[in-house]
């Protein structure tokens, strides 16, 4: 088989640059290890900054997430027992973010694959990439019947996520990796009950982080920290709502947390990871190939948005016009926005947490910037700006 862009990997970014690059009249292929039904159901991220729901609407793939996503004009930060409101609408002159699952916009992206009838080939795991310095990249898969395949392309895009092969095809000695492992986890669960509060609540507590977010009126979605040697059979039903509920509590009562079926419970540790850079000859990386955010300022899904948006345009700019200069700027145009999301994430996942080993001191001036942030309009508005998304420059 022979395609222009052979991208790897049916996430966010894989999938959102497939149909970028078609609505460009660009070619490409799509090769996901896991099953279909298998991606629409992994539960992850849930908020869209204002640019991808922008993005995503412009991209003629935003019919439901109209219809359906939730539209929030701020948050809470809760600590020492009160829940104070960042208000992103008058902070950002009206900017505001979205609610709607990381799989929802899996699953709007592959039926609008589906009905182009273009190339997106599920149970078909890449093992390497060759070629990356010739006229032509190899891609080597073993496809759903078993049988092992090679697709040649112009180009290959690691879509790949974390794990996957892409990045690995970079030389060590021609990358360099930049990284943080926070030390706590995320307890996530989805719940059939109704959301806790209209707006999600950020909550730095003693027992550790907790927040509340939602999917649907009925649907809530809810994480606390926990250790990094925790499993979750480590936590019955029981023990989340105690925990959630005592992170939550207040003399004044607290919010109201509506317990209810449990559909589904994951552990996420907190990682900070860069590789640069996100170019080797004829291979982009995008995404959590490239990059992963701790969850705390909700920016993953949203960074592989990002990264494909700037990678669509280059690569439209080289076959319309055989201008390669966006593709050469690609790397460093992402990674400036990259660590200014990095930055952000880092800076939000410190305030929140608990962390284990420190200082009485290091405990009160974290308070202090909680305090901060919601005294000062300045402060504020950093965090509420970073929040809904940074501009694209
Ligand atoms: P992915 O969504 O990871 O997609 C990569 C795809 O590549 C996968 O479908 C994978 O199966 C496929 N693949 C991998 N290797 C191969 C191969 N060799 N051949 C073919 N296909 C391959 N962010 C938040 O903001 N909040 C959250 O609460 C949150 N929770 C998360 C929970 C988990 C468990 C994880 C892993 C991530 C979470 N994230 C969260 C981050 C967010 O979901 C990611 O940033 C986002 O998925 C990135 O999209 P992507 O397309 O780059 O990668
Ligand atoms: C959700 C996830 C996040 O990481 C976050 O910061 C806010 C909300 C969510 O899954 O809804």
């Amino acid at each position: 088989m022979r395609t222009q862009v052979a991208i790897v990997g049916a996430g966010p970014a894989g999938l959102a640059l497939a149909h970028l690059l078609h609505r460009r009249g660009i070619e490409s292929i799509v090769l996901e290890s896991r099953s279909r039904a298998h991606v629409e159901r992994r539960v992850r991220a849930g908020v869209l900054e204002a640019g991808s729901v922008d993005l995503l609407l412009a991209m003629g793939v935003g019919e439901r997430l109209r219809r359906e996503g939730l539209v929030h004009r701020g948050i809470a930060l809760r600590f020492a027992d009160t829940s104070h409101r960042i208000d992103f609408d008058e902070l950002t002159g009206g900017q505001t973010v979205t609610v709607y699952g990381q799989q929802e916009v899996v699953k709007d992206l592959i039926a609008a694959r589906a009905a182009l009838g273009l190339p997106l080939l599920f149970e078909s795991e890449v093992s390497a990439v060759n070629g990356l310095h010739g006229d032509r990249v190899a891609i080597a898969y073993r496809s759903a019947d078993g049988i092992e395949r090679i697709i040649r392309a112009d180009y290959v895009v690691g879509c790949d996520g974390f794990h996957g092969v892409c990045r690995r095809a970079i030389p060590a000695s021609e990358l360099r990796i930049y990284e943080r492992d926070f030390p706590f986890s995320w307890l996530g669960i989805l719940a059939q009950s109704p959301p806790v509060s209209e707006e999600l609540i950020y909550t730095h507590h003693e027992r550790g982080f907790a927040l509340v977010s939602m999917r649907s009126p009925t649907i809530s979605r809810l994480y606390v920290q926990c250790a990094n040697d925790e499993h979750v059979d480590d936590w019955s039903d029981d023990r989340f709502w105690t925990e959630l509920r005592a992170r939550l509590a207040s003399d004044a009562g607290g919010p109201n947390v509506v317990a209810g079926p449990i559909l589904q419970k994951g552990i996420t540790p907190l990682r900070s990871f860069v590789a640069e850079p996100m170019r080797y000859g004829r291979l982009f990386l995008a995404g959590d190939a490239a990059h992963i955010v701790p969850p705390t300022g909700a920016k993953g899904m949203n960074m592989a948005l990002a990264d494909v948006r700037v990678l669509a345009a280059a690569l439209d700019a080289f076959y319309a016009r055989g201008d390669d200069g966006l593709l050469e700027a690609y790397s460093p145009t992402c990674l400036r926005r990259v660590w200014r999301t990095q930055r952000f994430s880092a800076w939000m996942t410190s305030m929140l947490h608990r962390f284990a080993d420190v200082s009485e001191f290091d405990r009160r001036v974290q308070l202090a910037e909680l305090d901060y942030v919601i005294s000062s309009r300045a402060a504020s508005q950093t965090l509420a700006e970073n929040y809904v998304g940074l501009a694209f420059t």
